[in-house]
């Protein structure tokens, strides 16, 4: 949940860390530092953002062209100048940052301290600094050698970047669980958590496995695994463009992304979309593995845990497939019960979701087949999951997931238009009117974005004195009612619950008074009776009623403001609805004069339990 960076190269090291780190604050922003290898290893910390450490390093002559560099998320110890990193060994011959978390800590500070080894900070980070510098004194093996051995040693996860005063001109780094690229410049080598951080300087990029090293030499870089033996990895290339990680005018990167959909959304249909037809094999998806599943068991966090809910009841109505939906941190310790040919679906942005990782390597273990749906390429998750669909979204830096919000739930829409014609549920005739319903959703989509900002912009102004708000739906409109409850959550800390509008009247309704915010979600035809009744029930106890639903259902009668969205096929109707949601957040937000793209306690990839 932290985000690191490091370069070796030609250049002023100082200048390219602390851009790295700008570009990584949405993993973690409530301290930070780095390092700087001169004539001596130069470390500077700070408590709070990057902003604050560019304060304090002010117009300081950092030479060095080896830095090594970090923003935090504090997981041990309070965010403070003492608890940021880098940390040191004793005698400051070892020097790292560090991304993730090591759970076996306690064990090793007594381990330590046999060894006089003393701690200044309540950080994990540093006993690994301490350990590296007892292996590495012990064994006087070199560097690889105390890292390989640290590694045996800690349990957890970790990304690190080391520096060993003895060798001055390199910098280490190694890794298991958390997410770290390698680059390759023209002008030296690279290390980030994340693809934006070095974008800038360069596409080239490798990938390193778990539990293995590296080197980085000014201008190369050697790999080993955990035998010390030196091992060869692919260079990659980046599709990304640099723009995708840059504002370009818009106040926020969360309203930029929302803006983006309709665009991201007709990458990935383009990209799984052939002449009316839907290909999925590039992903070794075939109809023979279609064919195969009886069961699907969809298992994510937060909002990709929200498309789950979505897809549900779309493939249990269209395909009709059993269909279970779970939290990851439930799934991976409940011992699942999962049938011979039940399909996995992992959903994650990231790709590097802790406990969506865990319960993908719990299916497998459990020997069951798993499609991952994600956005990072060459992450944890979709280089580890049997069959990976990617969801083109590009790079999104808002911690409020909007845009691959969106592609996940079209990508998913796609897999379960598929899944039903291979099942036989539905016919060809049915196939070509889903997909040309489909195509359509992007501009409905700009239609919304070309006509109901404005409106949205000057109503949630009314709101954002709130202190609770509901979201209320039946079927795929409680589904999305949750993912518009939770970024309501996510970015105005107003308090927020999505409920199914049947559910209200046993229990919660009681919390309903006057000007209660309970937006009210209507779409599918079948029911929206139903949910205007509740809405009545809830208006009349003084609720305040904000409606988004199409033209052709009426909700005059109960609606105090009335969002209206363009008609579509009942299955994607969260694709529509889920803008204006978007957008009711981001704006009550910006009324509260918050930090929309990096809210308070939040991380964009959280890769911790
Ligand atoms: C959503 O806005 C949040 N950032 C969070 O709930 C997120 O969806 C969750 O942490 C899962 O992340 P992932 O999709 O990267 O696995």
């Amino acid at each position: 949940m932290c985000g690191i960076v490091g370069y070796n190269g030609k250049n002023k090291a100082v200048d390219i860390l602390l851009n790295g780190l700008s570009k990584l604050e949405y993993r973690g922003y409530d301290s930070a530092g780095i390092a700087i290898v001169d004539k001596d290893i130069e470390i500077i910390k700070s408590k709070g953002k990057i902003a604050d450490l560019k304060e304090k390093i002010g117009d300081k002559k950092l030479e060095g062209t080896i830095g090594i560099g970090h923003t935090r998320w504090a997981t041990h110890g309070e965010p403070s100048e003492a608890n940021a990193h880098p940390h040191t060994s004793n005698d400051g011959s070892v020097t790292l940052v560090h991304n993730g978390i090591i759970e076996n800590y306690q064990e090793l500070i007594l381990k330590l301290k046999r060894h006089d080894y003393t701690l200044y900070s309540e950080t994990d980070t540093e006993v690994v600094a301490n350990l590296i510098d007892y292996y590495y004194k012990k064994y006087k093996m070199g560097p690889i050698d105390a890292i390989n051995r640290t590694m045996v040693r800690v349990r957890g996860s970790y990304a690190l970047a080391v520096i060993f005063k003895d060798y001055p001109d390199e910098i280490w780094v190694a890794r298991k669980d958390s997410p770290l690229i390698i680059g390759k410049g023209t002008d030296g080598m690279y290390l980030a958590s994340d693809v934006p951080a070095i974008l800038e300087y360069t596409r080239n990029v490798y990938y390193i496995d778990n539990l293995e090293a590296a080197c980085l030499k000014k201008d190369d870089v050697i790999f080993y695994d955990l035998n010390g033996d030196e091992i060869e990895k692919e260079l990659k290339t980046i599709e990304w463009d640099i723009a995708s990680s840059e504002k370009e005018g818009y106040e926020h990167f969360m309203i930029k992304e929302i803006h983006e959909q309709p665009d991201v959304l007709k990458k990935a249909i383009s990209a799984y979309v052939k002449d009316n037809t839907i290909d999925f094999t590039e992903s070794l998806l075939t109809s023979d593995v279609l064919k195969g599943i009886d069961s699907v068991y969809i298992v994510a966090c937060g909002s990709s845990y929200h498309v789950g809910i979505c897809i549900q009841y779309i493939i249990e109505d269209l395909a009709k497939i059993p269909t279970r939906v779970e939290v990851a941190s439930e799934f991976r310790y409940k011992k699942p019960i999962l049938s011979k040919n039940e399909l996995v679906i992992i959903i994650s942005q990231s790709g590097e979701t802790a406990d969506s990782l865990a319960a993908l390597r719990e299916a497998k273990e459990l020997g069951s087949k798993t499609l991952a749906i994600v956005n990072v390429v060459g992450s944890s998750i979709a280089r580890e999951a049997d069959y990976v669909l990617y969801t083109y979204a590009g790079p999104e830096i808002a911690v409020a997931t909007t845009k691959a919000f969106s592609t996940q739930l079209l990508v998913l829409y796609l897999f379960s238009i598929e899944l039903a014609k291979t099942k036989k549920q539905i016919n060809e005739e049915t196939y070509i009117e889903l997909l040309n319903e489909l195509k359509e959703v992007p501009d409905k989509i700009k239609y919304i974005l070309d006509n109901e900002v404005k409106r949205i912009q000057k109503i949630t102004s009314e709101f954002s004195h709130v202190h609770d708000a509901f979201y209320i739906g039946r079927g795929l409109d409680y589904a999305i009612s949750l993912e518009g409850s939770l970024k309501l959550k996510e970015v105005s800390y107003i308090h927020s619950e999505a409920y199914a509008a049947g559910e209200l009247k046993h229990g919660t309704i009681s919390l309903i008074e006057d000007n209660t915010l309970v937006v009210g979600v209507i779409s599918q035809k079948e029911i929206y009776e139903k949910t205007i009744s509740n809405l009545v029930e809830v208006k009349s106890r003084g609720g305040y009623i904000l409606t988004v639903s199409p033209e052709s259902i009426p909700v005059d009668n109960v609606s105090n403001y009335k969002i209206t969205i363009p008609e579509t096929n009942k299955y994607f109707y969260p694709s529509l609805i889920v803008i204006p949601l978007q957008l009711i957040s981001y704006y009550i937000s910006v009324s509260k004069g918050l930090d929309v793209d990096k809210p308070r306690n939040l991380a964009k990839s959280v890769t911790v339990e």
